[in-house]
C-alpha cells in the first residue's frame, strides 16, 4: 500500500492588517485588552474588495507546487476545504483547477467548517493509499470576514482571512500515519451562517426570513465542545499511531482561541514549547489556520525530517478531525 507524504506547502495572507484597536476606532464596545486577554488575538488579515477565496487558494497552491518542484499537470485531485466558497456553484476547487492549469485533476470542495483542512488531508491521503491518485493538492481557504456582523463584538473580532495548501504524493514511507474525522450535528445551531442555502431560500420560497447571512455563534458552548472533541480526537490518533504522546515533536492545533489551544495541550500533556500558535497575528482563519501554521513552522525551521506532527481541529457542524504524521 502506498503512503501519502507532504512534498510541498504554501500559504497566502491578504495584505490588509487590522489590529484590535481598529474595532475600538469603529465604535465597537470592546478593547485591545479584552480581545487579547480572552482570545490571544492581536491582529488579523482581511481580504481586499476584489480578493475572493479562490484568489487566496491559488496563491497558496502555487507556492506548494513550487516547493515540491511539481507541475499543476501532475496533480490528480484538488480538494479545497472551505465554508466560504466563491459561489454556491461551481466549486472553488474547479476555479482553482482552471487557474493552475491542472488539466488532469478532479476537483471538489469540502465543507467541514474550520475542521475542513484536516478532513481534506485525511481524504486526500486516503485516495493515495487506495492507489486512486498519485498527487493530491489539499487547500484550506476561507474568507469569513464577508460573513461577519461588524456590530457584533462577540464574533467580528475573532476571525481573519487566508489560505494554506499542501501537495501530497504517493511514497513508500509514511507520511500520514493515522487520521480521524467526527461530527455531531446536534450542535449545528451553535455556530452557523444560516442564510444563502436552501433552508432560507433567497427567492423567498420559504417565507421572507432570509435566515441572516452573518455568522452567529454560542461562544461558550463552542469553547467547551472544542476543547473536549479536539483533545479526544488527538488522543485517538496518537493511540492508533502506536506512538507515546511524548513522541509528538510538534502540535499544530486549529487556531480559534489561545485558551482553547492551552487547554487542549494541557489535556494532551504536550508542553507549550512543542505547540505552535499564530493566533496573535492571524486570528481564526478557519480551514486555513493549520496549513498556514505548518508553512510558518517549516519556514521558521521548527520541523526536521522524521519529526512527528499532530494536527487537530474543530469547527461548525459541529465537526472535528485529527492527523498524526511523520515529516
Ligand atoms: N469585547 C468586550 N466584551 C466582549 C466581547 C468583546 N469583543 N465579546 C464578548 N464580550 C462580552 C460578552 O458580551 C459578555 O458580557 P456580559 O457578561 O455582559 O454578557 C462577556 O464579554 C463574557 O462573554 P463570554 O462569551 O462568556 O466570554 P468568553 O470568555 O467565553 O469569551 C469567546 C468569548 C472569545 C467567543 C470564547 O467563548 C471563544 O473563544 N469561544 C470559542 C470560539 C471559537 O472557537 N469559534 C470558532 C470555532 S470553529 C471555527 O473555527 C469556525
Amino acid at each position: 500500500m502506498p503512503y501519502a507524504q507532504i512534498e510541498g506547502w504554501g500559504m497566502h495572507l491578504p495584505s490588509r492588517i487590522v489590529p484590535n484597536e481598529s474595532f475600538v476606532k469603529m465604535g465597537l464596545d470592546t478593547s485591545d485588552e479584552w480581545i487579547s486577554s480572552r482570545t490571544g488575538i492581536e491582529e488579523r488579515r482581511l481580504a481586499g474588495h476584489n480578493e475572493a477565496t479562490s484568489d487566496m487558494a491559488v496563491k497558496a497552491a502555487h507556492r506548494a507546487l513550487r516547493v515540491a518542484e511539481a507541475h499543476a499537470s501532475d496533480v490528480d485531485l484538488i480538494i479545497v476545504a472551505t465554508c466560504t466558497p466563491d459561489h454556491i456553484m461551481p466549486s472553488t476547487a474547479s476555479l482553482v483547477q482552471n487557474r493552475l492549469g491542472a488539466r488532469r485533476a478532479g476537483a471538489l470542495d469540502l465543507n467541514a467548517a474550520c475542521a475542513g483542512f484536516v478532513y481534506a488531508l485525511a481524504m486526500g491521503a486516503g485516495q493515495i493509499e487506495a492507489g486512486r491518485a498519485g498527487r493530491v493538492l489539499v487547500i484550506g481557504a476561507d474568507e469569513l470576514s464577508l460573513h461577519l456582523d461588524w456590530r457584533d463584538r462577540s464574533t467580528c473580532v475573532l476571525f481573519g482571512d487566508g489560505a494554506g495548501a499542501v501537495l501530497l504524493r504517493a511514497a513508500v514511507e509514511p507520511g500520514i500515519l493515522t487520521s480521524t474525522m467526527g461530527s455531531d450535528g446536534s450542535g449545528a445551531d451553535l455556530l452557523m451562517i444560516p442564510g444563502g442555502g436552501s433552508r432560507y431560500a433567497s427567492n423567498g420560497r420559504n417565507g421572507s426570513n432570509s435566515g441572516g447571512r452573518y455568522l452567529r455563534m454560542n461562544g461558550s458552548q463552542i469553547f467547551r465542545w472544542a476543547t473536549q472533541m479536539m483533545s479526544r480526537a488527538a488522543e485517538q490518533v496518537i493511540r492508533e499511531s502506536g506512538l507515546e504522546p511524548e513522541r509528538i515533536d510538534l502540535f499544530i492545533p486549529h487556531q480559534a482561541n489561545q485558551r482553547i489551544t492551552d487547554a487542549v495541550s494541557e489535556m494532551l500533556k504536550v508542553d507549550s514549547s512543542r505547540v505552535y500558535s499564530n493566533i496573535a497575528m492571524h486570528g481564526n482563519t478557519s480551514s486555513a489556520s493549520i496549513p498556514i501554521g505548518l508553512d510558518e513552522c517549516v519556514q521558521a525551521g521548527r520541523v526536521r525530517q522524521g519529526d512527528v506532527i499532530l494536527m487537530a481541529s474543530f469547527g461548525g457542524g459541529v465537526t472535528w478531525s485529527a492527523v498524526v504524521m511523520r515529516w
